[in-house]
């Protein structure tokens, strides 16, 4: 991740941020409960979003990226603790998360199947899984559009991946999938799920 991507990043995001992004984080993340895990947390947009749970902690590999979220953790009404580390390895035992959150992640993280093996084992038997992210979209030719984009994004966006089929990733885990919502004609969705009790 470089420097010049995490000084920038909430700069470019602030537009959507204000108009759609921000109430989608507030709306999902109202759902988290208990020991909330949160991967690639970033500049810690979500931080200030957290209300009522017991404790946060986030994972990012990113040094420029936890510097520059220090800022939020100070904003937040929760604790939250910042863990250096990938999704694909999680330092945490299993069944020990009551909320795992990834929001505008899976797209960058280089092996999202394992970030998913990993997301799963740490989260309890019933607890949820909750995702805001962008994905692969249905039309034909928006999913060409991305998939001749990707490249070119990929470079500038440090990674991220935009002909990514994450909601297929995500189905694929045998979760409990309770909600699905839609935005810019299914270019972002936000996915509530629980990790199945057996
Ligand atoms: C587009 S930013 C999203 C940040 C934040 N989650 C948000 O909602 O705005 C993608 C983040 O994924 C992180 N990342 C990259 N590789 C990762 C990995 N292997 N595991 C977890 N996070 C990773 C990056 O450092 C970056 O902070």
């Amino acid at each position: 991740m470089s420097r010049r991507f995490a000084e920038w990043y909430d700069f470019f995001m602030r537009p959507l941020e204000k108009r759609k992004f921000r109430r989608i984080r507030e709306e999902l993340l109202s759902n988290s409960s208990g020991h909330v895990l949160e991967i690639g947390s970033g500049t810690g947009i979500n931080f200030p979003l957290y209300n009522s749970v017991e404790k946060v902690v986030a994972t990012e590999p990113s040094n420029y990226m936890i510097d520059k979220s220090q800022e939020k953790i100070k904003q937040s009404s929760v604790k939250i603790e910042l863990v250096k580390t990938g999704a694909e390895k999680l330092p945490f035992a299993d069944n020990s998360f009551d909320t795992v959150v990834a929001t505008l992640v899976l797209c960058t993280i280089p092996n999202p199947n394992q970030a998913m093996v990993e997301m799963l084992r740490v989260c309890k038997p019933g607890g949820k899984l909750l995702f805001f992210e962008h994905v692969k979209m249905n039309n034909r030719f928006l999913a060409a559009l991305q998939e001749w984009l990707t490249p070119a994004w990929k470079k500038i966006c440090d990674g991220c991946c935009l002909n990514r089929d994450t909601l297929t990733l995500i189905e694929n885990n045998q979760l409990i999938i309770n909600e699905i919502k839609s935005y810019y004609n299914g270019l972002f969705l936000s996915v509530k799920a629980i990790k199945p009790k057996s």
